[in-house]
């Protein structure tokens, strides 16, 4: 129902949408460690910021897994099979989709969903001239919650979500198993899910890459409360606020916080929020598989893993999940027929 408004009443779902921004800080604020949900980095400042990120040196997880998709785009298309209706969480620029879109036989359509409406429209409007044949059905919408799909023209014989840029790692794991259930769910019958996920590794280049030289990620962090205080009515004084990541090898995940250089009272809409000097806002989770993790996590969500793409230093990885139920074999014949 909320994507139908969103759709039809852009206004009314600004309203919605402020009013669960707003929701969402007061509740991470009050916690006794405070944090904000990492999904509220990307309006349209957050997602340029975060696409200069992709493209620092430091930073490897994106070109690692654009070289795995295309080295093994004809493969992975195979294995999609034929008529599939593509679906994509967290769309962004939908670079990496390119490859595959290139490859896919004659897919029913293509879903691309992101929380940036802005974002979602243009980089949709420029994939439906790159691709006249295919039908490009962008939805504005947090996949976290139960998705309305919109009806495409042509028959699908498959659904298959692809989940790239290692966005999984965002949740911690009860929440990633949750996702992975209800992603089930709307594959339905034979779908499945194509899975870019960010793998462990030397907590040295882990770290680099969420602490780049030129200070973009610090940026991106920040922008959060810049967000706040122009959409929601607050005065953080962005500099006394810190960017720090690290990596907890005890959890397996990098953490992005913003920490208070000195002691502070923060208004947020009028109502007063207290800093002390130290005291951080935890602002982001990157859980690292590692593959039999990966493996537990695909089988207890519902999924089997039918195979797993890597680069040769093991950075990261691609998997393709198939819907438990429907088994292995099915996938397989397809291949072959295609
Ligand atoms: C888009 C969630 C994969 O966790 O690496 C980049 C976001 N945060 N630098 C990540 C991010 C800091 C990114 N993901």
């Amino acid at each position: 129902m909320i994507d139908i408004i969103r759709q039809w009443f852009p206004a009314a779902a600004f309203k919605a949408a402020t009013r669960q921004f707003r929701a969402d800080v007061f509740r991470g604020l009050r916690a006794p460690q405070k944090e904000l949900p990492c999904k509220y980095f990307y309006d349209n400042v957050g997602s340029a910021l975060f696409e200069q990120i992709t493209e620092l040196e430091e930073y490897y997880p994106t070109r690692t897994e654009l070289g795995i998709m295309e080295r093994h785009a004809a493969e992975i298309a195979g294995l999609l099979g034929p008529r599939c209706l593509l679906i994509e969480y967290g769309s962004g620029s939908s670079l990496k989709t390119r490859h595959l879109l290139d490859r896919l036989c004659e897919p029913a359509g293509y879903v691309p969903i992101d929380v940036s409406g802005g974002y979602l429209r243009r980089s949709a409007r420029a994939l439906g001239k790159e691709y006249p044949d295919i039908e490009v059905l962008p939805l504005c919408a947090d996949f976290t919650r139960p998705l309305a799909l919109p009806a495409c023209r042509k028959v699908a014989a498959r659904r298959v979500v692809y989940f790239p840029g290692s966005t999984l790692g965002n949740f911690a794991p009860e929440a990633a198993l949750a996702l992975l259930r209800q992603t089930a769910v709307l594959c339905g019958c034979d779908g499945g899910l194509l899975l870019g996920i960010d793998l462990q590794k030397d907590p040295l280049v882990i770290e680099a890459a969420y602490n780049d030289r030129r200070g973009i990620t610090a940026a991106f962090n920040r922008n959060i409360l810049v967000r706040i205080n122009r959409e929601l009515g607050a005065d953080f004084d962005i500099k006394q606020f810190a960017h720090r990541a690290f990596y907890n090898a005890a959890q397996g995940r990098i953490e992005m916080h913003l920490v208070s250089r000195r002691d502070q009272v923060v208004y947020v809409g009028g109502v007063p929020f207290v800093f002390a000097k130290g005291e951080s806002i935890h602002t982001e989770n990157s859980y690292k598989y590692s593959l039999p993790a990966l493996t537990d996590l695909a089988e207890a969500g519902g999924f089997a893993v039918e195979r797993i793409w890597t680069d040769a230093r093991q950075y990261f990885s691609v998997a393709y999940l198939a819907l438990r139920h429907s088994g292995p074999v099915f996938s397989v014949q397809c291949s072959v027929i295609f």
